[in-house]
């Protein structure tokens, strides 16, 4: 199977994934309960063996074939291209350090990572300045990724759904950042929460 088939045939699963991802963190604007209740509902899909294997599975093969493509696609002018290269490039990047956390939280530190371990790399000083940008980007990248996608499957048509897609992927991005940050209620910063990034990253100031 060709590099393109594959990258096309997993992004389907990462897809979903993503979609029920984002769906779930805007779910925070209702109150971090909500939030806790919504990825509740969507974790049975990947929190086990089985559905933890073929997430992961399907992100290696979206970043190897992905790579693949990327080789191909950087030389050319076209701004499209250009575009899909540069997010391509950011998303390889973020799923690979955000994918490790996730599931290195969860099982080697043995830290849920739910509301609070995501909202703690939000409010912590100095780290969150690092992190509002390091998400903020990554949904950006998923939606200009996305439009690239539809451009180059169906030239000319959806052109002005094809064009607001990066906006609404930066007005999400802010919206949820905003919200796990605290502007709409009180975020509060759990002990265990507070270890973990004291350990991990201590080094980069956190006390
Ligand atoms: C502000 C934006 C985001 C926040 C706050 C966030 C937060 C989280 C949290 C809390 C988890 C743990 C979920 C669980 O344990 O059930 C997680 C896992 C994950 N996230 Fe995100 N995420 C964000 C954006 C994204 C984006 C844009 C992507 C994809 C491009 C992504 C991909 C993943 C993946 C693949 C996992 C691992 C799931 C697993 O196997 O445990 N996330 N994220």
């Amino acid at each position: 199977m060709k590099a393109k088939q594959i990258h096309r045939m997993t992004a389907i699963i990462l897809g979903l994934f993503i979609i029920s991802h984002l769906i779930v963190h805007l779910f925070a604007l209702g109150g971090i309960s909500a939030h806790l209740k919504a990825l509740g509902t969507v974790q049975w899909i990947y929190r086990n063996p089985v559905g933890e294997s073929v997430l992961v599975l399907a992100i290696a093969a979206q970043l190897i074939s992905g790579w693949k493509r990327l080789k191909a696609k950087k030389r050319s002018p076209n701004k499209w291209a250009k575009a899909q290269v540069y997010s391509g490039l950011y998303l390889m990047f973020f799923l690979i350090i955000h994918t490790g956390a996730a599931i290195a939280t969860h099982t080697v530190f043995g830290l849920e990572t739910d509301f609070y371990w995501a909202a703690g790399s939000m409010n912590i000083s100095p780290i969150k300045f690092v992190f509002w940008p390091y998400y903020f980007l990554a949904i950006t990248a998923v939606f200009v990724h996305f439009a690239c996608a539809l451009h180059f499957a169906w030239p000319g048509r959806f052109k002005a759904f094809r064009n607001i897609m990066p906006i609404i992927g930066a007005l999400i991005a802010l919206t949820i950042i905003l919200t796990f940050t605290g502007l709409f209620y009180d975020v509060p910063i759990t002990e265990d929460v507070l270890n973990y990034y004291r350990k991990n990253f201590g080094i980069l100031g956190v006390e």
